[in-house]
């Protein structure tokens, strides 16, 4: 049972989960803490689900020893969050909120107490306001800025955490954000979209530069969205509609942060969709990672429509299984992922920093929750890992996206991707099954690792 699965994993590994702050925290207006860019644009009419907003989330702000506790109850070695940049610095620049940044002290003190090693991600998506007004991402003085917020999280909270994690999903942010307008602050233009993934690499960069300024041992990280991408068919429209997909989407973070500047592929398919009209791009320094993250959820399977770039269809084939959030599972996707990566790029270490599934959960009458998709597929894809590390790829941690039933962004509170439930009216926190499934999965490593 999960006894031979957790074998398989090293003595060492990072068993956690990740979780993001404007998802979970709540306290939107408390203890000095400053507008984001998703306040704002989830009060905009249409743009998430039943208008919802981070407002009170799932109030870990106020909740975090609780939750902690969970963690700890379920076996975690690992924690991943995000840092508000608004809670930190209101004005997005120059003076500390002490109350905000108290906050993380309290919350990695609380971590370190139970023996969880806390991974601490700088930018989940949720920009100061004050800098959106000025251009945000799109600019280059982010730059500087991000790299000084960097250094104020660092002088605080270096001497305890050691994991560090610049940017979450680079490409989400450039382009869902930016060119799509269905993430804040919900921009449809391209050229700014492509400024913005330029500075993204830039930034990560720079902040990654302040952190080792004052933490000597920090690990540095990034977090990329790089799910699988294949042709719909092998017809030769198709293989170049997924190639350039792939290089647009993926080449385009991973080869600048190997050192390889923007892929050949990429370029060509951007400037021919006019993406990069009067786009100046830069050339982004390599991003010196001690490990890569990488987020993984499902297959994107890719159909050429009139042999243009950007003008495909990615639509799951129709008996493909689906979860809630219309997501394709498809595990050996993970552990093909994980092989290209580690063929392609080397990197020293991966990290599967998300990977998880939504499921439309029926609370029982009995307050269970039996998830078994959820368990399954989380099994699926662990055992995908499993087989990637059998064949060499040093992957160093798994974490599960998420602990709680969050905020799912523009779906608002429709989705949930917790082991635990949470009633938002109430704030209960329930483990699921599959939360019982993955603690039982983490005590066997435990025991079988010594
Ligand atoms: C990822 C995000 C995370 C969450 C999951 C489901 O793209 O990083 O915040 O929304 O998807």
């Amino acid at each position: 049972m999960t006894g031979d699965l957790a074998r398989r994993f090293p003595p060492g590994f990072a068993w956690g989960f990740a979780a993001s702050a404007y998802q979970i925290e709540g306290a939107a207006d408390e203890d000095g803490r400053g507008t984001s860019i998703w306040d704002t644009f989830a009060r905009q009419p249409g743009a998430v689900v039943n208008g919802e907003t981070g407002d009170v989330a799932c109030d870990h702000y106020h909740r975090y020893r609780d939750d902690v506790r969970l963690l700890s109850e379920l076996g975690a070695a690992a924690y991943r969050f995000s840092v508000s940049w608004p809670r930190v610095l209101p004005a997005g620049t120059g003076k500390v909120n002490q109350r905000g940044i108290d906050f993380y002290e309290r919350l990695v003190d609380a971590l370190l107490e139970a023996g969880i090693r806390p991974t601490l991600n700088l930018f989940h998506w949720d920009l100061p306001q004050v800098l959106q007004d000025r251009g945000g991402f799109a600019t280059p003085e982010i730059v500087g800025a991000f790299a000084d917020y960097a250094a104020v999280v660092a002088s605080r909270l270096g001497d305890r955490v050691t994991d560090w994690m610049t940017l979450n999903e680079p490409g989400v942010f450039a382009f869902l954000a930016h060119a799509d307008g269905i993430h804040a602050p919900g921009t449809r233009d391209w050229p700014t979209a492509m400024r913005v993934a330029d500075n993204e690499l830039r930034a990560h960069a720079a902040a990654g530069e302040a952190i080792r300024a004052s933490v000597s041992q920090a690990r540095i990280g990034i977090a990329v969205d790089v799910n699988q991408a294949v042709p719909a068919s092998d017809s030769d429209r198709d293989r170049v509609a997924e190639e350039q997909y792939y290089a647009t989407r993926n080449g385009w973070f991973l080869d600048p942060l190997f050192g390889r500047g923007y892929p050949e592929v990429g370029l060509r398919a951007h400037r021919s969709a006019g993406h990069l009209e009067g786009v100046e791009l830069s050339h982004p320094p390599a991003g010196n990672l001690d490990y890569l993250g990488l987020n993984f959820y499902r297959r994107d399977t890719v159909a050429a429509k009139s042999g243009e770039a950007f003008d495909w269809e990615v639509t799951p084939p129709a008996d493909a299984e689906l979860t809630d959030m219309g997501w394709h599972v498809a595990p050996d996707g993970l552990r093909d992922v994980l092989l290209h990566l580690h063929r392609e790029y080397s990197p020293s270490e991966i990290v599967v920093t998300e990977n998880g599934a939504a499921y439309a959960d029926v609370v029982e009458s009995d307050g269970s929750v039996r998830d078994a998709a959820r368990e399954a597929y989380l099994r699926r894809h662990i055992e995908a890992v499993a087989e990637a590390i059998d064949a060499g790829v040093p992957v160093t941690g798994y974490h599960v996206w998420s602990l709680l039933d969050n905020y799912e962004w523009s779906y608002g509170y429709s989705k949930r991707f917790g082991l635990l439930h949470v009633d938002f009216a109430t704030q209960e926190r329930t483990v699921k099954q599959s939360g019982r499934w993955y603690q039982g999965l983490l005590a066997e490593h435990r025991g079988t690792a010594g």
